[in-house]
């Protein structure tokens, strides 16, 4: 039996847009499961970006709404709001947008030091841990300008898991990377879902598709499709792409 970790009830966004309403999600039912790697699909404009953004509390709901874990969220006062963001939400973009004149290792620490259930010692413990996991260790006291773009994201990543979140919300965080980055990345996210780790991600990319365990396609601010497939293995990669390629194209992606 899954566990229902996020539960979205008739969502809705609408946008004005010179003088008229642009409605975005319209309706949006879903339920994500604890456990999966759950990944969103859609052609492009399709409110994707703007479905995980109402999700995770980082921008409101024009209508219905989102519970996290049986409670309530998008009708949170900001500050409330904050304090579950920075304990129960770890974010991925497709840029790492690290702080330029803090190192990889300040980077991760800072929003550790946000969730204040941590002691700084513990918190500058753990940057550690996952600086080694990530394969970064060695670029820890290096500032994001003297770091690859696979180096940020992996830092990124490293910042997303430091208070040990609920769920991660990951936006085309392979967008901006190459093939190899692309791969560790991925490989990394694959890990931490294998080891419990709920993810959210939004992606057009085919070899980031194929680590989810269930694929929700949005179009016209709805989900009009969903598949699910048993955890990833390397193996299977092929055979899996053209699974999804499949799917894909039955949704007239
Ligand atoms: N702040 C905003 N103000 C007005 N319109 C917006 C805003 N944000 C998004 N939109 C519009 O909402 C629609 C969906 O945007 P969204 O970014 O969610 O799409 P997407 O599915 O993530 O697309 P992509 O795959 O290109 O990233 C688009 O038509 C976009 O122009
Ligand atoms: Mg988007």
């Amino acid at each position: 039996m899954k566990t229902t970790i996020m539960k979205a009830t008739d969502l809705c966004k609408s946008f004005a847009v010179g003088g008229r309403q642009n409605h975005v999600l319209n309706r949006v039912n879903l339920e994500i499961y604890g456990g999966d790697f759950t990944v969103i699909m859609g052609s492009s404009g399709a409110g994707k970006s703007t479905l995980l953004y109402v999700l995770s509390g980082m921008d409101r709901p024009t209508g219905g709404e989102v519970c996290y874990r049986d409670r309530v969220i998008s009708h949170l006062d900001e500050k409330d709001m904050a304090s579950l963001r920075a304990q129960e939400f770890g974010f991925v973009f497709q840029q790492a947008h690290l702080v330029s004149n803090l190192t990889l290792f300040e980077n991760v620490a800072v929003t550790g030091y946000l969730d204040k259930r941590q002691s700084e010692k513990a918190v500058r413990e753990r940057t550690a841990q996952l600086l080694q996991r990530m394969d970064i260790a060695e670029a820890a006291e290096r500032l994001p300008s003297q770091v690859s773009g696979g180096e940020a994201q992996r830092a990124a990543v490293a910042r997303a898991i430091i208070n040990d979140p609920g769920i991660i919300f990951a936006d085309e965080p392979t967008g901006a990377l190459n093939k190899r980055n692309t791969r560790e990345v991925l490989d990394i996210m694959t890990q931490l879902n294998e080891n419990g780790q709920n993810i959210l991600m939004v992606t057009h990319d085919m070899k980031a598709a194929v680590r989810a365990t269930r694929l929700l396609y949005l179009e016209d601010g709805k989900v009009i499709g969903e598949m699910t497939m048993p955890p990833y293995q390397k193996e299977e990669a092929k055979r899996r792409e053209k699974q999804v390629e499949a799917w894909l194209s039955s949704m007239e992606w």
